[in-house]
């Protein structure tokens, strides 16, 4: 059976990405070699850096993944800034920054960056709103303050198969899933 490495320290995308590519015959290995994220303001740029820096590591396919928060009233931030952000101000903070702000649209991007005779890039987009309260435990980030259109729970609310039909990461790796099928060499 082919390997594919998912090189990735979060566990949580790891559950999402073993569920997505189960239809394909391939064994998907969650491996956490560090690599350096460039800071730019293209998830894409950092993606692509990131997937050149690992080739020269990893002599196997494998493939990486970046995501981002963008919303609207806060000019698409924290963006490509949305780890240091979950990490320094969490949810709370973000529901402190909109507090009373009717305008809560915002959306998810991910960004997956396959290396696999050569580099190839899947993106995945998922539109909704910032919920106006923590809703749910579940799956990490900021899953419990994001709904996502046609949909009355969040992300925290669901089970990781149901995330997967909503997410950024779902439809970006749905793209991967596609495009191993295809067997293009
Ligand atoms: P990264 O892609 O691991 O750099 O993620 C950037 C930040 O966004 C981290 O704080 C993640 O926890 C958060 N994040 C990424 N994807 C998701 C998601 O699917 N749900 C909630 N938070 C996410």
């Amino acid at each position: 059976m082919e390997k594919l490495y998912f090189i990735t320290g979060n566990k949580g995308k790891f559950k999402e990405a073993k569920i997505m590519l189960r239809p394909l015959n391939i064994k998907l290995i969650q491996t956490d070699i560090g690599y350096p994220e460039i800071q730019a303001s293209d998830l894409k740029e950092i993606v692509l850096f990131s997937i050149n820096f690992c080739n020269e590591r990893l002599k196997s396919p494998f493939f990486l993944e970046d995501s981002g928060l963008f919303i609207d009233e806060l000019n698409s931030f924290p963006g490509p800034y949305s780890r240091y952000i979950q990490d320094t101000i969490g949810n709370d903070g973000i529901l402190k920054l909109l507090l009373n702000v009717n305008n809560r649209s915002a959306y998810f991007k991910s960004i997956v960056g396959l290396y696999k005779n050569g580099p190839h890039i899947f993106e995945g987009i998922s539109r909704g709103i910032i919920s106006n309260e923590i809703l749910g435990h579940g799956g990490f980030g900021y899953d419990p303050i994001f709904i996502p259109e046609k949909s009355p729970k969040s992300f925290g609310e669901m089970t990781t198969i149901e995330k997967n039909k909503f997410s950024h990461r779902g439809r970006a790796l749905e793209k991967l899933v596609t495009y191993l099928e295809s067997g293009v060499e």
